[in-house]
């Protein structure tokens, strides 16, 4: 790739203000929107959430007046990018809806980045991580269908797989062995830190959409799950975080930032299937490159260093959206009982110990029941058995897989065991066979 960034001037930051028509912008229609235009959406406005919360806190720290209204004009663009990007989602797009969407964006969006991620121990973080969106997007799937005759396939469009994953109900952890190992800032790719900033913004915003929607089912069991997987999203927002050096300083963040947002539109233009949205990434783009020459600037005066040192000479792509069945899967079959120790160390449900941090938690948490686990006992008593798209020879293995990523201790007391799945599997293909005899 021969684009680099830091030699590009970008729209002048005095021009970067829009009028509110631009910033409302239009919806995309959600009946023909492609899933991996709407992936893009959801993971640009959770870029511009962090791009401007990260300037509102950097500010408070910023001394010098002149620096101060430059850092302010920048956050007011982020904001109004963040109304753009978000506000492309249409108003009829249900909240489960987009639901799925966001947990497309974390499955497909972490299974790329764990292909092309340079360091190893980051890689193996990243495939962590992304068995517990799998999950995720299988448990709020029984809702969606259930709730509001909304199969998955409607919105990932058959990209990805849904079906049981690491069950959510052990997703729950001690905060100290969510903690892993940061990489140095000298020494690492600036792919690890953009990778890892753009996971980190998706996932952060994945747990404030939960956070600010819960409510807005009258279903208790669906409000539990999603303050069950909210938890579970401020845990992988503390994990990723925790991959990065906490030496680096407020200007070197601030460039790799500008830098992360840079080339996060870039791979949406090129990628864009939409020409009207594919205008905006440009747009954007070039708003992002005049925040990328004032941020390498202020660490030009700061640090008294050479920006390169931080982000290097050249564009990185954070990810290209698209299937990722093939690389899930065998994550999944190889990793369902994989587990977090401490010191950032990984370990199988075979090898924990005893008196494992995580165990008090999970029973804390799951005492009355795991509502991710109702979720599927629930879909029993309208379908028969658990909603579930993917591939024959995937789903022949689903019991199998439960039984491998259940812990024995600390289950919750309402568990689906493989026996049950099997059973309810069994029991639909009978009603099934039934059914055809009826008609
Ligand atoms: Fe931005
Ligand atoms: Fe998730
Ligand atoms: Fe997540
Ligand atoms: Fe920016």
């Amino acid at each position: 790739m021969s684009f680099n960034p830091l030699q590009e001037k970008g729209l002048p930051l005095e021009k970067q203000l829009r009028n509110w028509h631009q910033i409302a912008g239009k919806p995309y229609n959600k009946t023909d929107v492609d899933c991996y235009t709407r992936t893009r959406q959801i993971l640009m406005n959770g870029i511009e959430v962090e791009a401007w919360g990260f300037k509102h806190q950097f500010n408070r720290f910023v001394p010098d007046n002149n620096d101060k209204a430059v850092i302010a004009m920048i956050s007011r663009i982020e904001d109004s990018q963040q109304a753009t990007a978000n506000w492309m989602g249409p108003a009829d797009q249900s909240v489960l809806e987009t639901t799925l969407g966001y947990e497309q964006v974390a499955v497909d969006l972490t299974a790329w980045m764990a292909q092309n991620e340079p360091d190893e121990y980051v890689k193996e973080t990243f495939d962590f991580g992304l068995l517990e969106d799998f999950d995720h997007l299988y448990r709020y799937s029984q809702f969606a269908y259930m709730a509001e005759g909304i199969k998955p396939s409607a919105i990932v469009q058959g990209q990805t797989d849904v079906i049981a994953g690491r069950p959510t109900q052990h997703h729950h952890n001690c905060n100290g062995i969510r903690i892993r190992k940061h990489y140095d800032k000298a020494a690492a790719h600036p792919q690890t830190k953009v990778n890892i900033l753009t996971l980190l913004s998706g996932e952060q915003q994945t747990h404030n959409y939960y956070a600010e929607h819960g409510f807005m089912y009258a279903d208790p069991l669906l409000r539990e799950t999603y303050a069950e997987i909210k938890d579970v999203e401020e845990e992988h927002v503390t994990m990723y975080e925790s991959l990065i050096d906490p030496a680096e300083s407020m200007y070197e963040k601030f460039l790799l930032h500008e830098f992360t947002e840079v080339c996060n539109y870039y791979t949406c233009m090129e990628d864009e299937s939409d020409d009207r949205i594919k205008k905006t990434w440009e747009l954007f783009l070039d708003i992002e490159l005049g925040h990328l020459q004032i941020a390498a600037d202020m660490f030009k005066k700061y640090e008294k260093r050479d920006p390169e040192e931080v982000i290097g000479n050249e564009i990185v792509i954070p990810c290209r959206f698209m299937s990722q069945k093939d690389y899930v899967r065998s994550v999944l079959e190889r990793e369902a009982d994989k587990r977090l120790l401490a010191e950032g160390k990984y370990t199988t449900i075979d090898k924990l110990p005893e008196d494992w941090a995580s165990y008090g938690i999970q029973k804390k948490q799951n005492e009355l029941g795991a509502p991710t686990e109702s979720a599927v006992w629930l879909a029993e008593i309208y379908h028969n058995r658990d909603i579930v798209e993917a591939d024959k020879e995937l789903k022949d293995k689903e019991t199998e897989i439960l039984k491998k990523g259940l812990q024995k201790e600390a289950l919750a007391p309402n568990t689906v065991m493989p026996d049950d799945l099997e059973k309810m599997i069994k029991k639909a293909e009978k009603i099934k066979e039934k059914k055809k005899e009826l008609i």
